[in-house]
């Protein structure tokens, strides 16, 4: 088998004061609120733990996973869910909880999936940001880090399922 090279991006400790300011930011921004988490598994988990553990205001998980059709590693715009959210989020203040945003079509059609069920607010939470690829506008409120277009691995994260449980981000070369 060919030797996958990866360069590290972000150390943990890195990862970890990030994560505790975003947490927070939320925690300032929903003061007095309970949150709803809505965790895109698989890649998300990780940051979900970690940033739900720092946070200071009321709040319950829930995770959503969802298909994209006939792609490896990149979003073929032909999204479905595999598995829903079990709470109900009608009039809660919901948080979605993702890894990457790449292209922003999956999370265009959360979103949207979400907005359905007619939650008080919605907003976005995302611990990685590659922008210049964006096909959809998607209005990000929460970013960890914003990156260029590179293959990322580790902290949830992973290439065919390898890599996610690496503590740090790294970024797999080609
Ligand atoms: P989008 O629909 O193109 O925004 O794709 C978002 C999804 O693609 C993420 O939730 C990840 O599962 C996956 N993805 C995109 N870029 C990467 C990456 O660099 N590493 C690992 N997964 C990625
Ligand atoms: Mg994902």
């Amino acid at each position: 088998m060919k030797e996958i090279k990866k360069n590290i991006l972000y150390s943990k400790e890195t990862i970890e004061k990030r994560v505790n300011e975003l947490a927070e930011t939320i925690s300032r921004d929903y003061e007095g609120r309970e949150i709803v988490f809505v965790c895109v598994l698989k890649g998300a988990f990780i940051f979900l733990a970690d940033l739900t553990r720092q946070l200071k205001v009321p709040h319950v998980v829930d995770f959503v996973r969802l298909a994209s059709y006939g792609s490896g590693t990149v979003s073929s715009g032909k999204i479905t869910i595999t598995k829903d959210i079990e709470t109900s989020i009608e009039g809660r203040d919901v948080v979605i909880v993702e890894d990457i945003i790449d292209t922003g079509i999956t999370m265009d059609f959360l979103k949207d999936r979400l907005k359905k069920s007619n939650p008080n607010s919605l907003k976005i939470c995302a611990l990685l940001d590659k922008e210049e690829r964006r096909e959809v506008k998607v209005d990000v409120d929460y970013v960890g880090f914003t990156i260029e277009d590179k293959f990322i691995v580790g902290y949830g994260l992973d290439f065919d399922e390898k890599f996610r449980c690496l503590p740090d981000i790294y970024v797999i070369d080609e």
